[in-house]
């Protein structure tokens, strides 16, 4: 059985192919799949909503079953914020220093700096059904940017447990405690057994 995974995003592809082993079950990028639109607009307001959209919009494009991310960070004391804007937060283009730079400057000065990243898994079947998955990674932002790894809010987030950034920890530990690999463990648990051929 083939399953198209919804990233054109070859280090994504390598993480779930890594995580998600399901004998029997080859999962194929979109570069891989000709005829699929370019890109799809993520425009819902939860992060199941976009990541179901993505889903449905390339399996009905490819007739094969799909799995779509979407992620991104949650802040307390900015009431979810960025959330699903989280590649966007500080303008278009997306601009990972400006977004970092924005968000310490909406917390100048509080207190509460509480944060999570969430990740939500979609797989789509032809035949109209849908399911999701949910991983987080709670922790906190710092009052700085520290380390110089990883991507995206990574230099600010402190996960739950340590002292160190996501940027500043090995890749290794980040993807042993990240919210994708919480949600593709959950998706290998909940859907692992029913798609073997
Ligand atoms: P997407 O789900 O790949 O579209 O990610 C949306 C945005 O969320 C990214 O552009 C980053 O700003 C942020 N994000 C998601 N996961 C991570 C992560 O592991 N580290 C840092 N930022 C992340």
């Amino acid at each position: 059985m083939r399953i198209l995974v919804a990233t054109r995003n070859r280090h994504k592809l390598d993480e779930i192919r890594a995580i998600l082993k399901i004998p029997g079950v080859e999962l194929v990028g979109a570069d891989e799949v000709s005829g699929l639109p370019e890109d799809v607009v993520e425009d819902a307001d939860t992060f199941e909503g976009n990541a179901i959209k993505k889903a449905r919009e390339l399996c009905a494009a490819s007739g094969l079953w799909t799995l779509a991310d979407d992620s991104g960070l949650e802040v307390d004391a900015l009431g979810g914020e960025p959330g699903v804007r989280s590649a966007r937060y500080a303008g278009e283009p997306s601009n990972a220093e400006a977004n970092n730079a924005r968000l310490l400057r909406a917390l100048a000065g509080v207190g509460n700096r509480v944060a999570r990243f969430r990740c939500v898994l979609a797989l789509a079947a032809p035949d109209g059904r849908t399911w999701t998955v949910d991983g987080r990674c709670e922790g906190r932002i710092g009052l700085a940017e520290a380390g110089c790894g990883g991507f995206g809010y990574d230099p600010l987030f402190i996960p739950d447990g340590q002292w160190l950034t996501f940027a500043e920890l090995p890749a290794a530990e980040k993807n042993r405690i990240s919210h994708r690999g919480a949600a593709l463990a959950a998706a290998a648990q909940a859907w692992g057994d029913w798609l073997k051929p």
